[in-house]
């Protein structure tokens, strides 16, 4: 049913560090957490990088763009004194090097395909190309909860990654369920539908889990809330409070 992780890290390492940074995956080691949720966009020579927002000044130090920024360049930006001054320099990482990391330390990936407008199917197949040729041995293996499951709010992103690597399991992230989920989700070849626990209902998660798909909740911080969703059949779900839900919550 749900060959993956119960709770994982959101960003890296949740709020105990800079967020989509390889520090952040340290601290999530550090909390017990072997599961991990990033987010990777295109640089402007297409390479993918992991980072969440399209333009530089939140995390990223700096004016500009990612996607008008090559990798090279985006390597060597702070990505970490926003957080702290311990964390100055810390750079924006490549996606292989999460992958390299998270092969070392036998660490779970559910990596979000997150394109900057306009590159919707060319980071979709970007980022399943390089998945599927650094996962070959696992994916030979077929045992899914030894590979990532990709997931996107981009239909465009999964469609793209479906033609890419369709052995690679996706996820279809959804704020708000609309009501021809279903149909999209099929069309995807979907495993599961991610969304936002603020606007999921248990008649809702129930349908979800009855049509056969894997449910999973964004961005659950509050134990109280996360035992909630549980009960109502939600199969996993990502936080920022690692220091509060435990790998084994
Ligand atoms: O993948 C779930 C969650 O990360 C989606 O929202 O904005 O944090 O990428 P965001
Ligand atoms: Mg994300």
């Amino acid at each position: 049913m749900w060959p993956y992780p119960k709770i994982v890290a959101h960003r890296g390492g949740g709020t105990l560090a800079p967020e989509n940074t390889i520090a952040g995956l340290r601290a999530g080691l550090a909390y017990g957490f072997r599961a991990v949720e990033f987010d990777v966009m295109l640089s402007r020579d297409g390479i993918g990088m992991v980072v969440h927002d399209p333009d530089f000044g939140r995390t990223v130090a700096g004016q500009g763009s990612v996607a008008q920024t090559d990798a090279a360049a985006l390597a060597g930006m702070d990505a970490g004194s926003w957080f702290g001054e311990a964390f100055r320099n810390e750079p924006v990482p490549f996606y292989t090097q999460f992958i390299d990391y998270c092969k070392a330390q036998r660490i779970w990936m559910n990596v979000e395909i997150k394109p900057a407008d306009g590159f919707e199917a060319a980071t979709g197949a970007w980022v399943a190309k390089v998945t599927r040729d650094s996962y070959s041995a696992e994916l030979a293996a077929g045992d899914p909860a030894r590979y990532p499951l990709l997931s996107s709010f981009s239909f465009d992103a999964l469609a793209a990654a479906r033609d890419t690597a369709p052995e690679l399991p996706r996820g279809y992230l959804l704020d708000k369920i609309p009501a021809d989920w279903q149909q999209q989700a099929e069309q995807l070849g979907a495993v599961a539908i991610h969304t936002n626990h603020k606007h999921l209902t248990p008649q809702l998660a129930a349908r979800i889990k009855a049509a056969g798909y894997g449910l999973f909740c964004y961005t659950v911080n509050d134990p109280a809330r996360g035992s909630e969703i549980l009960a109502w059949g939600v199969d996993g779900f990502c936080t920022d409070r690692i220091d509060l839900i435990g790998p084994d919550f």
